[in-house]
């Protein structure tokens, strides 16, 4: 049963003492009952309410109730009670607020031992950090960096690279063309740029000799993807024009440039080869860096791995940016290219192209 107060009829001490006992009993026993903010302002109202509450209660019932000669006694009493009503509606709160505290506490926890949440760290892609140290090579000897778009004319992919309209030369380039061009005459007919040597005109076109540029880039050519071949791939081209340039001065900045890129014991070599923009042409091939040139399967048994083409700038070249200062009989120049992806393949030990265009992390991840 719920504790009331009723009034008293005895006012002895002995009475009021066991009146005061059984509503401390009450108090203690309800506050002991509290278990949320609910329930403890329920039991604050119902003991404190000014109005009504057990407190006011028993002020009006025993103490203005009581004769005068008890009122003494009463008064006492009812203060001792306020008190310790007060004191238990008090350590009850204490103890919910506590709790509600502690709970969030531990809801909000935070164990600061857990290991951290690892972010993996990306990385350069293979073929752009290669690009990228081929560059710097070459831009360490005084080169500066050209680009040029990946949709070109005919005109500066071919054309000004002396490759005339129907000149077989072309057939070696597997072209991707731009549909609808057709009624376009042929020079300003749009394709995919097979490779980086068109830039070297745009360079020539925009700057007078003396001129030292690598160009870096994306080329593309109409081949089925297989382990060596990729219709998307990069190459790196070099542009050097200036009075007295020789096939001397193109040997031994490539042979400086493959020996920066691939340590300083390999050896370069130098085969005729023909490209229709230079003349004479070139293959470069280095001694294998792998076996250091005795012949393992790297460089199929012989020593020497072929990395790029070169050649001395054809005078027809120069004929079609001649208006920018390029004369034949006063200057002379060197150009180079070479396959980014060849060049990681062979530097990094990797034997199939498409790994490079796949996105699998757990290849990529290795170059981190
Ligand atoms: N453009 C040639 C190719 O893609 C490479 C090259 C560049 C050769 C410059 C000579 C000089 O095959």
């Amino acid at each position: 049963m719920a504790y009331s107060v009723t009034k008293l009829d005895d006012y002895s001490p002995a009475a009021l003492d066991a009146a005061v006992r059984d509503l401390l009993s009450a108090v203690t026993q309800e506050a002991g009952a509290v278990i949320g903010e609910n329930d403890s302002k329920l039991f604050r109202d119902r003991w404190m309410a000014r109005k009504n509450g057990i407190l006011t209660q028993i002020n009006d019932l025993w103490l203005k109730a009581a004769p005068g000669p008890a009122k003494r006694e009463v008064g006492a009493r009812v203060n001792q009670l306020k008190t310790e009503v007060e004191r238990a509606v008090d350590a009850a709160q204490q103890r919910i607020s506590n709790s509600a505290s502690k709970s969030r506490f531990d809801s909000e926890r935070l164990d600061i031992t857990l290991p951290g949440i690892r972010r993996p760290l990306g990385a350069e892609h293979p073929v752009l950090r290669t690009m990228n140290e081929i560059v710097q090579v070459f831009r360490a000897m005084g080169y500066s960096v050209a680009e040029g778009p990946e949709i070109e004319t005919d005109y500066l992919n071919f054309e000004a690279l002396n490759f005339p309209p129907n000149h077989p030369a072309r057939d070696t380039q597997d072209t991707i063309f731009v549909a609808g061009q057709e009624r376009k005459p042929q020079r300003d007919r749009l394709l995919l740029r097979t490779h980086t040597s068109p830039v070297q005109i745009r360079a020539m076109m925009a700057t007078p000799p003396p001129i030292r540029v690598v160009v870096p880039g994306k080329v593309h050519r109409a081949d089925t993807a297989d382990a060596t071949h990729s219709p998307i791939f990069h190459q790196v081209e070099g542009l050097a024009v200036d009075s007295n340039i020789t096939f001397s001065d193109l040997k031994g900045t490539l042979d400086h440039a493959m020996k920066a890129f691939f340590g300083s014991n390999v050896k370069t070599r130098f085969f005729p080869s023909f490209f229709p923009f230079t003349e004479p042409s070139a293959d470069v091939s280095v001694t294998c860096f792998k076996c250091g040139g005795k012949g393992c399967r790297l460089c199929k048994m012989s020593g020497w791995i072929e990395l790029l083409g070169c050649g001395m700038v054809d005078p027809n070249v120069f004929q079609f940016v001649k208006s920018n200062g390029y004369d034949s009989r006063k200057i002379s120049g060197f150009a180079f290219g070479m396959g980014v992806e060849r060049i990681a393949m062979l530097k990094y030990g990797i034997d199939d192209i498409q790994l490079f265009y796949q996105g699998d992390v757990r290849f990529l991840e290795q170059f981190a």
